[in-house]
C-alpha cells in the first residue's frame, strides 16, 4: 500500500488544445497539511475536480488511501470531505437544519451535528438562518458540511478566498486543529504563498499545469540562495573579474552583490577575488518569496 494518502501518476486534463493539468504526480503524506500553490489559472481547481471525480482525467491515475479512484470511487469518497469553490447551502434555513438535511441524505448520525458545529465554532449561531451569516461563517458551514461525514481527508479549494483577516485567522486555526487534534489530512489550494507557508508542512507548486516543486516546506527553505555582499580595494576590476568568470553579480551602492550557486560557491568567489583583497563581507539570505520567484521565473506572478 502506498505511504501517501493521495498519489497521482501522470494525471492530465485538457480543455480543447489547452493542457490544464499536465502529467502531475502528487504525493500527499498522511496526517499533514499539504499546500497546493499556484497562480490564477494554474490548474488547481481542475486537479481537485479530478481528485474528487467531478470531472474525468484524460490520462493518468489517482490513488486515494491506497485505492484506485477509478475502481473504488464510492468507497473512497465516503471518507473524503471537500469544499470546492464556495459552500452550497439553503440560505433560509439554519446551519443546524442544513446539516440535518445532509445527515438524512447520506444516512449519517444526527448526534454528530452539535459536535461538528462546535469544531467550526458555529455552535452559538446554530439556529440562525444562514443568509444572515458573514462570509467567514458561511465558509465554516461549508467545512462543517464536509466534516459531518467524518472524513480522513479534507480537500479545500481556496478556503480563505474573499475572507477578511479575522475570517482568515479562523479558517487557519480550524485547519491546524483539524489536522493536529482530529488527525485529518488536509489538501489545501491557494494562490497566496504566505497562506500556504503559515499552515502547511508539505507544498506542491503548480504552474501552467505542471508540478514544478513538491517537497516539505523545510526543503523549500533550504533552497534559499544566499548572496554575498562584498567590498574590495578595487570594485570595478573585481566586478569585471567576477562577471567574466560567469558570476551573477551586480554593483549595488558600490558593493558587489553576488548570488551563490553550486558552481559559483564561496570558495570560488574568494579565489576570483584574491587579487583585489576583500575588505568587508556580509552574507544575505533570500526571503521565501525570492526562492519562489527563482522557481517560477520572474514572470511567475503570484
Ligand atoms: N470547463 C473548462 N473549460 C475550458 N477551460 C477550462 C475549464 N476549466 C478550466 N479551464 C482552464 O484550465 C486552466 C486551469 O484552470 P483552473 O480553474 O484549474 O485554475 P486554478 O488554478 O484553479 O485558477 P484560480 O486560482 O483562478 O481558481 C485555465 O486556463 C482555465 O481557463
Ligand atoms: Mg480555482
Amino acid at each position: 500500500m502506498s505511504e501517501y494518502i493521495i498519489e497521482t501518476n501522470g494525471l492530465t486534463r485538457r480543455f480543447g488544445k489547452h493542457v490544464s493539468v499536465d502529467h502531475i504526480d502528487l504525493r500527499v503524506p498522511e496526517g499533514k497539511i499539504y499546500g497546493f500553490l499556484g497562480a490564477n489559472g494554474a490548474g488547481k481547481t481542475t486537479t481537485i475536480r479530478m481528485l474528487l471525480s467531478l470531472i474525468r482525467a484524460d490520462e493518468g491515475s489517482v490513488q486515494i488511501m491506497g485505492k484506485s479512484l477509478q475502481h473504488e470511487r464510492e468507497k473512497i469518497l465516503r471518507n473524503v470531505g471537500s469544499l470546492v469553490e464556495g459552500p452550497s447551502y439553503y440560505g433560509h434555513l439554519s446551519a443546524y437544519k442544513n446539516l440535518k438535511i445532509i445527515c438524512k441524505l447520506m444516512d449519517l448520525p444526527e448526534k454528530d451535528i452539535d459536535q461538528v458545529l462546535d469544531i467550526v465554532r458555529l455552535a452559538p449561531y446554530a439556529k440562525k438562518t444562514v443568509k444572515d451569516y458573514s462570509l467567514g461563517m458561511k465558509q465554516r458551514l461549508g467545512i462543517a458540511q464536509a466534516l459531518i461525514r467524518r472524513p480522513k481527508l479534507l480537500i479545500l479549494d481556496e478556503p480563505i478566498n474573499g475572507l477578511d483577516p479575522a475570517g482568515i485567522q479562523e479558517i487557519r486555526n480550524l485547519m491546524l486543529s483539524l489536522c493536529h487534534e482530529q488527525g485529518i489530512t488536509i489538501f489545501l489550494s491557494s494562490h497566496i504563498l504566505s497562506e500556504i507557508q503559515s499552515v502547511a508542512e508539505e507544498i506542491g507548486i503548480i504552474q501552467n499545469g505542471k508540478l514544478i516543486f513538491q517537497n516539505s516546506i523545510k526543503e523549500l527553505e533550504n533552497k534559499r540562495r544566499t548572496k554575498l555582499l562584498i567590498e574590495t580595494e578595487n570594485q570595478q576590476e573585481a566586478f569585471r573579474a567576477l562577471s567574466s568568470a560567469g558570476a551573477d553579480v551586480v554593483l549595488q551602492d558600490g558593493k558587489l552583490l553576488i548570488s551563490l550557486t553550486e558552481k559559483m560557491d564561496q570558495s570560488r568567489i574568494f579565489n576570483i577575488l584574491q587579487p583585489f583583497s576583500i575588505q568587508h563581507m556580509q552574507e544575505l539570505t533570500a526571503s521565501f518569496e525570492d526562492i519562489f520567484l527563482t522557481l517560477t521565473g520572474r514572470d511567475g506572478s503570484l
